[in-house]
């Protein structure tokens, strides 16, 4: 039974109040970063954060620079001189007013703050540690990032600075130029993280986008957690395809679960994939399915080599498994309902949730942050898993990402983020996705409880609307 191998204690409150996972955080908090402008900071804060909501700790970012911007319309590169002494002091009000919210959210049940700043000057980073960990208690974490290589940084200011609201309106040679004195404005005083002086402090260095790293000091579970985390992802351009199996002969019946082989128009699907793979001219693609056989079958045709992963398999449905979702209502009514009402923690009795689902998924989240491009083929409950992590969805939104059969969600990632777009290989099949019902109470009707499942024009009626007949 599934269930065994997953970890999760039963659910317990967190902070917050919402039930989650056992929690890998003792006392909260702060990662800070350090570094030079352009060095991925902001990239490393947003994908952190992304990735520890995911898990399920509640992160948020705090960026300096959106206080400075909020604070004044000053953006020329004068004013980060290290002798301006008025937009200094500006500066630091804005610093103070990020650490501020920052432990607000903390006190208020956040788990993680990022604060994304430059952090550069040991004075600093010795006001973060007062505030912070004198003041409050809370754990804090250095993450500083180091890159001198001129390609690199040129290449992250054409990709993300030219564009930031820095310099809206401006032309690009002249934001670049701009960008460049800013930078060296603060290296002017930049002190990078140093053992002599910074011995008891918890940090990591990363060198040249990954290239070598130096940690010292990890305090606890999720700093070791975070540096595993940072220690895998890198800036390679890549794509990354996901999609469901091919429709199969349980899809047809409006069954979930089960093994079952595809369907005539799944074995088309399986055809068309390997065409649009093939189309697609993705260098050195690897294609990654669940150990299913419906899975299996839809990467079959492709020209690729192929891993399964048992990891990747469909929700356990438990005690549900091979039902339709009207038998489920009709023999465990009260299930069904709490189902309804919670989508995201609730576990189908013997099964899985999509809690349990998401810390199953979570070595193929690394897996694929180290790899470059990978199709995915899997199944809907899990593909919403990996959807949501791509594209920062709440739990509770993740339980009804829409994601059709027949479908290619291409995963592109650019500056902060990751653009998704859908290619349907225009081949039919049915609709598997339920919408939540406006009604979730125990005692609603039947047709209450049904009013969302979706029509399934391959099942005849009396064989939807009537199971017990069966
Ligand atoms: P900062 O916040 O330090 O000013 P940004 O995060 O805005 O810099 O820069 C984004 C760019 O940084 C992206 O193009 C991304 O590819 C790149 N990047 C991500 N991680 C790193 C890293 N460890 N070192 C250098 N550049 C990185
Ligand atoms: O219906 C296809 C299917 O993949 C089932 O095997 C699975 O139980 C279900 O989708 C998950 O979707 P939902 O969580 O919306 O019921
Ligand atoms: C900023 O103002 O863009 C910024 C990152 O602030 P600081 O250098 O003060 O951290």
């Amino acid at each position: 039974m599934r269930r065994d191998s997953c970890k999760c204690e039963p659910l317990r409150l967190n902070r917050c109040g919402t039930a989650s996972c056992p929690h890998v955080v003792q006392a909260p908090t702060v990662i800070a970063m350090v570094g030079l402008p352009a060095r991925g900071k902001t990239f490393m804060s947003k994908k952190l954060t992304r990735y520890l909501n995911w898990i399920g700790i509640r992160t948020k970012a705090f960026n300096v620079g959106d206080y400075r911007r909020a604070a004044t319309t000053e953006k020329c590169h004068d004013f980060f001189r290290a002798d301006n002494i008025e937009a200094e002091d500006l500066r630091n009000k804005c610093a103070l007013m990020a650490i501020d919210d920052a432990c607000k959210f903390l006190r208020d049940g956040g788990e993680v703050a990022v604060v994304d700043a430059t952090n550069t000057t040991r004075d600093r980073r010795k006001l973060l540690v007062e505030l912070i960990c004198e003041n409050n208690n809370f754990k804090l974490f250095f993450v500083e990032s180091i890159c001198d290589d001129p390609e690199i940084i040129e290449a992250n200011i054409l990709e993300v600075k030219v564009c930031s609201p820095d310099y809206s309106g401006m032309d690009k040679t002249e934001a670049m130029q701009d960008f460049l004195q800013r930078i060296e404005h603060y290296r002017e005083h930049y002190e990078s993280m140093d053992y002599s002086y910074d011995k008891n402090l918890s940090f990591i260095q990363i060198f040249n986008q990954g290239e070598r790293f130096l940690v010292n000091k990890l305090a606890g579970h999720l700093q070791s957690r975070v540096v595993y985390y940072l220690m895998n992802i890198h800036v390679l351009p890549r794509t990354i395809y996901l999609t469901r199996h091919g429709e199969s002969q349980m899809n047809l019946q409006g069954r979930i679960g089960g093994d079952s082989d595809l369907s005539t128009r799944g074995w088309e699907y399986a055809n068309a994939l390997a065409k649009f793979v093939e189309q697609e001219k993705i260098p050195n693609l690897r294609v990654w399915t669940s150990e299913m056989k419906r899975t299996m079958q839809t990467a079959q045709h492709i020209n690729a080599p192929k891993a399964h992963w048992k990891a990747l398999n469909e929700i356990d449905a438990g005690i549900c498994e091979g039902m339709t979702y009207e038998e489920i209502a009709d023999k465990y009514p009260e299930e069904f309902a709490k189902r309804d009402q919670d989508k995201f923690h609730y576990r189908y009795p013997t099964g899985e949730s999509y809690q349990d689902l998401v810390s199953r998924l979570e070595p193929v989240i690394m897996e694929l942050e180290r790899q470059e491009n990978v199709m995915v083929v899997c199944h809907q409950a899990v593909a919403r898993c990996l959807l949501a992590y791509f594209q920062d969805k709440t739990s509770e939104d993740l339980t009804y990402l829409k994601v059709p059969l027949h479908t290619v969600i291409k995963l592109t990632p650019v500056a902060y983020g990751c653009r998704v777009e859908f290619k349907y290989l225009n081949i039919e099949a049915v609709n598997t996705h339920r919408e939540k019902p406006k009604n979730v109470s125990l005692n609603r009707s039947k047709e209450e409880a049904l009013s969302t499942v979706p029509p399934n024009p391959a099942v005849n009626d009396v064989e939807r609307h009537s199971p017990g007949e069966r």
